[in-house]
């Protein structure tokens, strides 16, 4: 008898077939007893007879709390009343792990509870739908880079240098000197591009952020590709083809997934549609002075000016050429003006803000090495890599993607929490 997950359930109606569950709720009576199962692929019942089983196994059925798990043997039976479509008639049941007292209980909770409880809650169905989209998400983010020649370069996370500001960092004690928990990527994104043309990173960003929103973690996924011989016109061409392309990937992968969480599919299909808009920081200073925002050229953006820009175009919108005194040391100074730099960030629509920032870097030795000091960056620490505008600079760009906020935005959640599966927040460590 073939062992099966339920995803696979439909290729198997009318055959027995064996299954690993657990229990998240029951129901019947003394005759029956319908039982809603898991096993992390999907959800579905499992019905189960007095009759067919016999008075032992029934009752050993009736007393199973919510959480046990157990070995199923069966028969798949399409069922189109049923949410998923299909359910199994139980001949067997064998208990493998009781559970008594399991505290998530079918009633509502509060959110600190839920998260107190992140390691239990990850079983039930919105972490189930929303992490597994997440998997969508870093799949198809290898797969695009692959398609687009690029490799994947691992950037460390003990760092000694703080290139997104030094406000915002977590520091520690590395044997008998001082680093940091990297904010970033990028810098050795830039090293590897000289090396290998195109490359991206992956993995942890730390951002010591004392801010309590629904759009900053302490620990977040940041994917950074680093791109030679590009310039910002073609880095944005790439950057809306990727967003594309994650958002068709979780069309075609998550359905399912998509349904449990009630997120409009047809809204999200309108996101694949090329190519995004642009807009000036300057046009867009003007464009929301327009509408009644209080706020003059210079300042950055915060939730409100963001949710109203990317509304403003129904889109995600790329915001260029930011004040160069909002924005980080090595980003590229515009050809004709000294106050903007040749940057761009992405923002989301539906309020979910910025996915995405980048730029063009800046290639000139002499000028980065100013910008270094005036950001108050100690230049000791920036020597490597000043040495790559010293050995054959190139024009390069790169860019960085919130990997949270774009799985918050994709599956409509309020909060970025639900989009990690163990938050770090301010208030949070465990569990
Ligand atoms: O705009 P940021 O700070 O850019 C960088 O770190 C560059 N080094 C990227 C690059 O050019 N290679 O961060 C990039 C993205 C943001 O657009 C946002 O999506 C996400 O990272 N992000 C956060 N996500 C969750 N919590 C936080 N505290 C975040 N800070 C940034
Ligand atoms: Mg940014």
């Amino acid at each position: 008898m073939e062992t099966i997950r339920i995803e696979d359930a439909k290729q198997h109606v009318g055959e027995q077939v064996r299954l690993g569950a657990w229990l998240r709720n029951k129901r019947g009576s003394n005759k029956m007893q319908f039982l809603q199962l898991r096993d992390g692929t999907a959800f579905f019942q499992g019905v189960v007879s007095k009759a067919e089983v016999g008075d032992a196994i029934f009752a050993k059925v009736k007393a199973l709390h919510q959480e046990s798990s157990m070995y199923l043997i069966g028969t798949i039976r399409q069922d189109d009343r049923s949410p998923f479509g299909y359910e199994m008639d139980v001949a067997d049941v064998t208990v493998v792990g009781e559970s008594e007292g399991y505290p998530i209980t079918p009633k509502e909770h509060g959110t600190d509870f839920l998260m107190d409880h992140r390691h239990l809650y990850l079983r039930h169905l919105q972490p189930f739908a929303v992490l597994r989209i997440r998997n969508t998400l870093i799949t198809a983010t290898y797969e695009f880079f692959n398609q687009e020649g690029f490799i994947k370069l691992d950037a460390p996370f003990l760092t000694s240098s703080a290139p997104e500001g030094t406000t915002e960092l977590f520091h520690t004690e590395y044997f008998d000197t001082d680093a940091y928990l990297s904010q970033t990527g990028q810098l050795y994104a830039e090293a590897g591009a000289m090396a290998f043309g195109r490359v991206f990173t992956f993995g942890p960003a730390f951002r010591a952020e004392k801010s309590k929103t629904r759009r900053h973690l302490a620990e977040f996924w940041m994917i950074e590709p680093e791109m030679a011989w590009m310039h910002q016109e073609e880095s944005l061409a790439l950057q809306e083809r990727y967003i594309a392309y994650l958002i068709q990937a979780v069309l075609d992968c998550n359905e399912y997934e998509l349904d449990l969480l009630g997120r409009d599919k047809e809204l999200l299909a309108k996101y694949t549609h090329l190519p995004y808009p642009r807009i000036s920081y300057d046009d867009a200073i003007t464009l929301l002075q327009e509408n009644g925002f209080d706020l003059e050229w210079g300042v950055d953006f915060g939730s409100p000016e963001e949710t109203f820009l990317a509304n403003h175009f129904e889109k995600p919108v790329f915001i260029v050429n930011f004040p160069k005194a909002i924005k980080a040391f090595y980003m590229k100074r515009h050809p004709n003006r000294d106050d903007v730099v040749i940057s761009a960030d992405l923002l989301a629509p539906e309020g979910y803000g910025e996915i995405i920032g980048g730029s063009e870097r800046e290639t000139d030795y002499a000028y980065l090495e100013d910008r270094i000091k005036e950001m108050g960056l100690d230049l000791d620490e920036y020597q490597w890599y000043l040495d790559l505008r010293k050995y054959g600079s190139v024009p390069h760009a790169g860019f960085g993607l919130g990997l949270e906020r774009m799985v918050t935005w994709v599956t409509g959640e309020e909060h970025i929490r639900e989009a990690i599966p163990f938050p770090r927040t301010m208030n949070r460590l465990r569990p």
